[in-house]
């Protein structure tokens, strides 16, 4: 007794850095089509099939994540989940729109091979047809040095080092869903001809940072209405922490914007940040940011571990 049992392997999408291309599909249960065996397997299965593809061609660095809806969980795992798992949050007082949307089964593709993406995510979708109807497939690029489209870089606050996997991982606290992670996704729409009318200065007092430089602002500079400020929340003289994998996607004369995904430990800290963006019942600021972009879209997923989703084939 007392040994330390290794850490489950997390599925191969969540910790390393931002890739060249993303591919994020969101799939809903058909209608009355049992869970089955046959599903399992095959859900078990997509961690290796993914590895494939990383394997046949090293250099692609292809990587990808299941995630498992709240809603769909207990038909797949049965009684056992993780301590936490739950929907999307229902904002109170929010003033701006921050969508649920009803998905079960989340594909988080990414790597430096868009074409690989494409057959990658097509053949599961294939495969998965007969329990899951694509509902929201958004397929996002880096842009320039890692920028949002507002020309913003994006990221740079995003732990670094072993701090990725200490942020973005379950550890003891729930050890049987160690090296599992929750996922929020959201789908925000730019309004860049607005955005683009803001001057740069007032651009930078609504992110909080300089756009060029990529600095943050000095205290003075940096409203309380500023993206940075509505999203550092102090806890117990400790700063909430998630990892952001968001990626730029759009065409031009078509929507473009973000697709925001976060992974943490918790639910908790994305939810107490999305809540002092939307909502003003905490010191009566919404985020600013939210006058130049509006989420269409949120759902919230479990990423169980290599070894937790395998367990699904037995
Ligand atoms: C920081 C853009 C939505 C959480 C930033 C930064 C930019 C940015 C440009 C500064 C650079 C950086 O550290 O990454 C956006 C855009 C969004 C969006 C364009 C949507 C359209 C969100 C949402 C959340 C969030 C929904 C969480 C609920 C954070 C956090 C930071 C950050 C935690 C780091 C703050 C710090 O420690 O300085 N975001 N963001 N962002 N954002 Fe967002």
């Amino acid at each position: 007794s007392g040994a330390l049992k290794p850490m489950p392997i997390p599925q191969s999408g969540i910790l390393p850095a931002a890739s060249a291309h993303g591919l994020f599909v969101m799939l809903r249960r058909r209608l009355g089509r049992r869970i089955d065996d046959a599903l399992r397997s095959m859900l078990a299965a997509i961690p290796d099939r993914i590895d494939n593809v990383a394997l046949e061609a090293p250099e692609t660095l292809t990587l990808g994540v299941v995630g498992i809806g709240a809603n769909t969980w207990a038909d797949l795992f049965g009684e056992a989940r993780p301590q936490w798992l739950r929907g999307f949050p229902r904002i109170s007082g929010a003033i701006h729109p921050a969508p649920s949307t009803d998905v079960d089964l989340l594909l988080h593709l990414r790597g430096e091979r868009c074409d690989l993406l494409y057959e990658l995510g097509e053949r599961l979708v294939v495969d998965l047809a007969e329990w899951f109807d694509p509902v929201e497939t958004t397929a996002c690029f880096r842009y320039r040095e890692g920028r949002d489209l507002t020309g913003f870089v994006e990221g740079t606050e995003n732990p670094v080092g072993d701090e990725r996997a200490t942020v973005a991982l379950v550890g003891e606290e729930d050890a049987a869903w160690a090296g599992g992670s929750y996922v929020h996704i959201q789908r925000y729409v730019h309004r860049m001809n607005e955005w683009q009318k803001l001057p740069v200065k007032q651009q930078e007092a609504v992110i909080g940072r300089t756009k060029e430089s990529d600095e943050e602002l000095s205290d003075d500079d940096k409203p309380l209405t500023a993206h940075v400020r509505r999203v550092e929340i102090e806890q117990d003289g400790e700063e909430l922490e998630i990892l952001r994998q968001s990626m730029p996607y759009g065409t031009p004369g078509g929507e473009k914007g973000l697709l925001f995904a976060s992974y943490c430990k918790t639910p908790v800290n994305f939810e107490k940040m999305l809540a002092r963006m939307v909502s003003p019942t905490a010191d009566g600021r919404v985020d600013h940011l939210l006058n130049y972009t509006r989420a269409v879209s949120g759902a919230a997923f479990f990423v169980p571990s290599r070894e937790a989703l395998a367990s699904l084939a037995k």
